[in-house]
């Protein structure tokens, strides 16, 4: 017998009651501990983008979201994911594990890596892509970074959770190609190669079965094709039936049922409908987490709370996206003898992250009015004028205000953005659009004065086709966290230069999203009908115009790219497939560039998006200078997911691969042959006359029972043609007994075995 080591020698000095109550959490934020045995109880808390510790001080609902104590209010996900930047994302999951430690915080629930299927969901804010190989990238940089303190993470929600519309019960009804390249595919990424201790296990169905309950979810993918050994929690209040939880491999419900989930599975153990091997399977996880947190627990200098919002400045600075700068009106001077009117309630009353369950009270805020006041030379004279109510309400008298400053300064630049509350855990956007009085007031304002910049304040991205020729430049600032302000006026007078690009596309029209009118759904099911064809792998296939897209975002420099030398080695599962070039900062300031490979499947046996983003660097350059980069792919770069293998199927051939600084701005391009085993499918009676003629061992054995088929004109090429799309089980009954499935069996199981 094997002997029982830490987690498992405290498993079996538990009674089965005191199992089952581990497995519910205690109160709103903690898990149970046992005094006896030394186990502690570790406290679980909000993420992702700042520490959102319940103050225990406060009084009142340990929900209540507004009573949590002062921590660092990172940007969030929607900026942290244009930043495209991996150490940074590190850095920051350091700064906030160092903050969780500090608060005694276990696991700080977070990173939220749902793909962005629809701009409408209320909760991209918390998400980072819409492109799963960029939110695996980022999420996993995030984990590490995190868990480098000994704290664990909460990678969520697991899966399929694209939409907060009927969140709770709505049926996500997606194919499984769609799922394992989509949806999956981040959470995947980051479980394999992060280890994350927990991961959370979404409140919605996923093909009519609830994520918290879900055997193939949490169990087959999960852990036996991923390998995760952390442990479930359940998002707080997935769980509807603990017994069937457990036994789908969920080992920790969130929060405390007191006591009812923990009677009903030591009910369902007495009447034979639980294992208790399930029970200890799930104590054990929780026991190792425990244990795996617990050098987490142990004191530790305090953080630097100067240092973190230095970094949330600087993360912010470096998500920011700049869609245009028309005839680089930005940077501004901020030496320069001029008139600037700064426009926009926005510019004195930030919005820097969205509501719901991620909300963090900030260590400090900063505004862009006052920075840009700061760092404003003597002979820069900066105006304010509100411009607008945060309420959305008319104020007519505020846009003559504003209109007049416009009117005296030499640039406007107007702080518009999505007011507070639109976007939010619990529902979504009903449009995409910015309120219209913001966009009636950038009228006015450009009607008196051409050089205009907007600086936009929002999580979800916001139409911009309909004004944006209004401004000369456009500059995406997301909900920048406590330190977005600052950020803002850096990148404005040119002390950071942006880089940040678009994790999702800008569509023309919301209704041109592919998911649109399949989003959110209606009577407890939303099919995911656009497929594997989400944003950009939608606009791109079908060649769609869009405002903005994936992967774009200028500089004050320009960047060009040249040399691209691609080399192949191996084949098949252990093919590599390098790829080289030169990038060079080619114009007058230092900047950063970010490098994007993707890749297309010139003729494949499925159909597939043009193509697919598989690598990206963010690479700095002085100016004038160039840097070799090399980003290597593998074969799951060029495989799809097939149904019919039930694995991942690389075909070979020929691969085109492109490089550039977006989805639409393809630099470089050159054809690449993989080399690969060409893809046997399983015969099965359900196979074509096709697919079983083309099978080495099953083609002989067809055609032989096709031969004595008296007068079919099967010898007739053209004839054999018509038939060939026959599943075999529908050729045997049209065959009048000459084809006998079990016969075929027989003989291809007798070629096997004179294989062997
Ligand atoms: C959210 C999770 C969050 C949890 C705890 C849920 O409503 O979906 O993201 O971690 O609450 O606050």
């Amino acid at each position: 017998m094997q002997e029982k080591t830490g987690a498992g020698a405290v498993a079996s000095a538990l009674t089965l009651e005191e199992k089952a109550s581990l497995l519910c959490g205690q109160g709103a934020w903690k898990t149970v501990g046992v005094e006896r045995l030394g186990v502690p109880s570790i406290v679980l808390t909000d993420g992702p983008h700042g520490v959102r510790l319940q103050d225990p001080n406060a009084g009142g609902s340990a929900f209540d979201i507004n009573a949590s104590l002062p921590a660092t209010c990172f940007p969030t996900a929607a900026a942290l994911g244009s930043s495209w930047d991996v150490d940074l994302l590190a850095r920051i999951g350091e700064a906030l594990g160092a903050e969780s430690r500090a608060a005694g915080v276990s696991v700080l629930l977070g990173p939220g890596v749902n793909i962005k299927r629809s701009p409408l969901c209320g909760r991209n804010f918390e998400y980072l892509s819409e492109d799963p190989l960029l939110g695996g990238h980022l999420g996993a940089a995030l984990v590490r970074g995190v868990q480098s303190t000994g704290v664990g993470t909460s990678v969520k929600h697991f899966a399929a959770n694209n939409q907060e519309t009927e969140r709770m019960r709505i049926s996500a009804e997606v194919d499984e190609r769609t799922l394992r390249e989509i949806y999956l595919a981040a959470f995947e990424h980051i479980v394999t190669t992060a280890k994350p201790r927990t991961v959370m296990a979404a409140y919605n169905k996923i093909n009519g079965v609830h994520a918290a309950q879900n055997p193939w979810l949490l169990t087959q993918v999960l852990r036996d094709q991923w390998g995760f050994d952390g442990l479930v929690v359940s998002d707080w209040g997935a769980v509807l039936d603990p017994v069937s939880a457990v036994a789908a491999g969920l080992d920790l419900e969130m929060p405390s049922t007191n006591g009812f989930s923990a009677q009903r599975l030591v009910q369902a153990v007495g009447d034979g409908r639980l294992d208790e091997a399930a029970i200890d399977r799930a104590v054990v996880r929780l026991l190792e987490l425990i244990e795996w947190t617990a050098a987490g627990r142990e004191p530790a200098a305090a953080p630097d709370l100067d240092v973190h919002h230095a970094l949330a400045r600087q993360a912010a600075a470096e998500s920011a996206v700049l869609l245009k700068n028309d005839d680089a009106i930005l940077p501004l001077d901020p030496d320069a003898d001029a008139a600037v009117a700064v426009i926009g309630e926005f510019a004195r009353t930030p919005r820097y992250q969205g509501a719901g369950s991620s909300r963090v009270t900030p260590t400090r805020l900063d505004n862009a009015l006052d920075a840009l006041r700061d760092a404003a030379g003597e002979k820069l004279r900066l105006s304010f004028s509100p411009g607008f109510l945060l309420s959305g309400d008319e104020e007519p008298q505020l846009v003559s205000e504003a209109v007049a400053a416009a009117e005296a300064a030499d640039v406007a630049v107007l702080f518009l953005g999505l007011p507070e509350g639109v976007e939010s855990e619990g529902h979504d956007r009903d449009d995409i659009d910015l309120p219209a009085v913001q966009v009636r007031l950038l009228e006015a304002v450009a009607r008196v004065n051409r050089n205009v910049v907007v600086v936009l304040a929002n999580g979800g991205v916001v139409e911009v086709a309909g004004w944006h020729r209004h401004a000369r430049a456009v500059l995406e600032g997301w909900l920048g966290g406590q330190a977005g302000g600052s950020a803002i006026a850096d990148l404005l007078f040119g002390r950071v230069n942006p880089s940040g690009r678009l994790a999702e596309t800008i569509p023309l029209r919301l209704a041109d999203n592919p998911s649109y009118l399949n989003f959110p759904g209606g009577e407890g099911t939303v099919t995911y009908g656009e497929r594997v064809y989400v944003g950009y792998r939608y606009y791109d296939t079908v060649d769609a115009p869009v405002a903005y897209p994936f992967g774009h975002g200028l500089s004050y420099t320009s960047f060009a790219y040249s040399d691209l030398d691609i080399r192949v080695d191996g084949s098949g599962d252990d093919v590599v497939v390098r790829v080289r070039f030169t990038l060079t900062n080619s114009g007058p300031v230092a900047g950063k560039e970010v490098a994007q490979v993707y890749v297309g499947d010139t003729a494949s046996s499925v159909d597939r998006p043009a193509r697919e983003l598989k690598a990206f660097t963010k690479v700095a350059l002085a100016a004038g200078e160039s840097a070799q980069v090399e980003l290597a792919l593998y074969a799951r770069d060029f495989s799809y997911f097939s149904t019919t293998h039930d694995g991942w199927v690389l075909e070979p051939g020929e691969f085109v691969i492109h490089v550039g600084a977006s989805s639409r701005d393809l630099r470089l391009s050159a054809p690449v042959t993989v080399h690969a085993p060409e893809p046997v499918a399983p015969l099965t009676d359900e196979s074509t006359v096709a697919q079983w003629l083309a099978d080495p061992a099953g083609g002989p054995a067809l055609r032989a029972s096709l031969d004595r088929i008296p007068g079919s004109g099967l010898g007739d090429p053209a004839i054999l043609r018509m038939v060939e799309s026959l599943p075999l089980t529908r050729l045997a009954a049209l065959s009048g007994g000459h084809v006998d499935i079990d016969d075929i069996r027989r003989q291809l199981a007798q070629a096997s075995a004179q294989e062997l």
